[in-house]
């Protein structure tokens, strides 16, 4: 049974759909643990309802950076995390816990990276570039993680058009919705195949949803 670490500073939607898979038995796993920079983040409500250990991971809480470093290395260390999955955390990670857990440390990001990525490129404001660019495709992107921003190896992507007349939030519904089948499937890859985009990177996939 892998064990899985969640980072995440928002609503939690997706959170709350591995958790879904987890409890139905689809996802051979368990969450270990939730790490989120903001207590007050559904995220973070969701874990507390549902009895999972949070790690709450801020300058308010750790004002030294050092010790808020390791204070997350040892909390994941602690729990034996075999894989970490960011599910819309807006922090970098730390350069150690980059390094530890190279190769299984997963993000997912709402738009065909690397356009509509990196620093700034968060929340509605990917849509927004997306309507504003006028190009013709979006979707997800799912990646192993570096030390940059939305800029490790590409794991898989999964496209959709852009409609005529698409807003910015018809195209993020329509994303997230993707995301949340999406993200699962990786996860549950990643679990029953013992990590295996650890040496290489099978699971490309890219599809059309119109
Ligand atoms: C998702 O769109 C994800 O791609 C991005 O942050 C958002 C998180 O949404 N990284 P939620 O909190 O899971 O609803």
């Amino acid at each position: 049974m892998k064990k899985i670490a969640i980072f995440a500073s928002g609503s939690g939607s997706n959170f709350k759909t591995i958790f879904a898979k987890i409890f139905s038995g689809d996802i051979p796993a368990k969450i270990c643990l939730i790490v989120s920079n903001n207590p007050n983040c559904g995220a973070a409500k969701f874990a507390s309802e549902k009895g999972i250990k949070i790690l709450v991971l801020n300058k308010i809480r750790f004002p030294n950076s050092i010790v808020r470093e390791k204070t997350l290395l040892s909390a994941l260390i602690n729990k034996k995390t075999d894989l970490i999955c960011l599910a819309g955390y807006m922090k970098l990670l730390p350069k150690r816990v980059v390094e530890k857990y190279k190769g299984r440390i997963l993000n997912i990001h709402p738009a065909l990276l690397p356009q509509f990525g990196g620093k700034g490129f968060y929340g509605m404001k990917v849509h927004e570039a997306v309507i504003a660019a006028g190009v013709k495709e979006s979707g997800v992107t799912i990646h192993l993680v570096d030390e940059e921003y939305d800029h490790g190896k590409i794991i898989v992507q999964k496209k959709v058009k852009v409609r005529p007349g698409e807003t910015v939030k018809s195209l993020a519904e329509r994303v997230l919705k993707i995301e949340h089948d999406l993200y699962p499937r990786v996860i549950q890859a990643f679990c029953r195949n013992n990590g295996i985009w650890e040496n290489n990177h099978p699971i490309i996939e890219v599809n059309i949803e119109n």
